[in-house]
């Protein structure tokens, strides 16, 4: 296949039910997209060769969504452990505190460290309930902010919360939102949703997008119209 220009600023979400049908996605999606997404569970079942397997000969980039939290020693350690697999991204979470983003970084240096800033199944009530002072909004910029000052050079934060990241930290950290869902498309379990243009005007830099594309008849054709939209907003797609 002929792709003439560079692929666009998403990571597909690599939900699957087998590494079989991971690999495939990832085949099916690289030449569109700049970045594959590993989460937990894929992770869990097969292990670091998921790594390789999805990676494939492409060089596309690799995003381990792990969310690691634990005490900073224990944290270093993960991070050493899945930094021999060149992950271009490797999420933690910014509530383990500063500590624990500087072990991280400090352990991958040849990877992006993003912080999970609120997970958006979160809203205000939950997070008093686990004694985080909120509103969620307030507390995304906190935690942005101390992850940032830590070290990370990512930040994963929902659509609708971007603009004001971006304000809080600057120009050059990388934001990464989920809740993405092209207009029209349905939104599955994901409450606050924004379109791609939407998040990529808001500034956010990465797109995370599983399910409309990877629950799609065709998921390379998916990703292709998706990465086509955003190059006619005129993003450097
Ligand atoms: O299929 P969908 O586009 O909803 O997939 C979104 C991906 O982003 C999933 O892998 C999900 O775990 C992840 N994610 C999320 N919300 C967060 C953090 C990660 O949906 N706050």
């Amino acid at each position: 296949m002929i792709v003439s220009s560079k692929p666009a600023p998403v990571a597909v979400a690599l939900d699957a039910p087998d590494l079989e049908t991971a690999a495939r996605w990832a085949a099916l999606v690289t030449p569109h997209v700049s970045t594959v997404k590993i989460g937990l569970e894929l992770y869990l079942r097969y292990g670091p060769q998921v790594v390789a397997t999805v990676r494939g000969a492409s060089g596309v980039s690799v995003f381990l969504d792990l969310k690691l939290h634990d005490i900073p020693a224990t944290v270093a350690g993960a991070s050493r452990a899945v930094a021999r697999l060149r992950p271009d991204v490797l999420t933690v979470h910014a509530a383990g505190g500063p500590d624990v983003i500087r072990a991280a970084v400090e352990a991958a240096p040849g990877t992006m460290v993003a912080a999970v800033t609120v997970l958006t199944s979160l809203n205000d009530e939950a997070l008093s309930r686990v004694g985080m002072s909120g509103p969620v909004p307030e507390a995304v910029i906190r935690l942005s902010t101390l992850a940032v000052e830590a070290g990370a050079r990512g930040l994963v934060c929902s659509p609708r919360e971007v603009a004001a990241v971006r304000s809080a930290v600057g120009p050059d950290v990388t934001l990464i939102t989920p809740g993405v869902r092209p207009a029209g498309t349905e939104s599955h379990d994901q409450a606050r949703v924004a379109t791609p243009e939407e998040a990529l005007r808001a500034g956010a830099d990465l797109l995370v997008i599983g399910r409309p594309i990877t629950a799609a008849p065709d998921p390379g054709a998916a990703a292709a119209a998706i990465a086509a939209s955003l190059r006619r907003l005129g993003t450097p797609a």
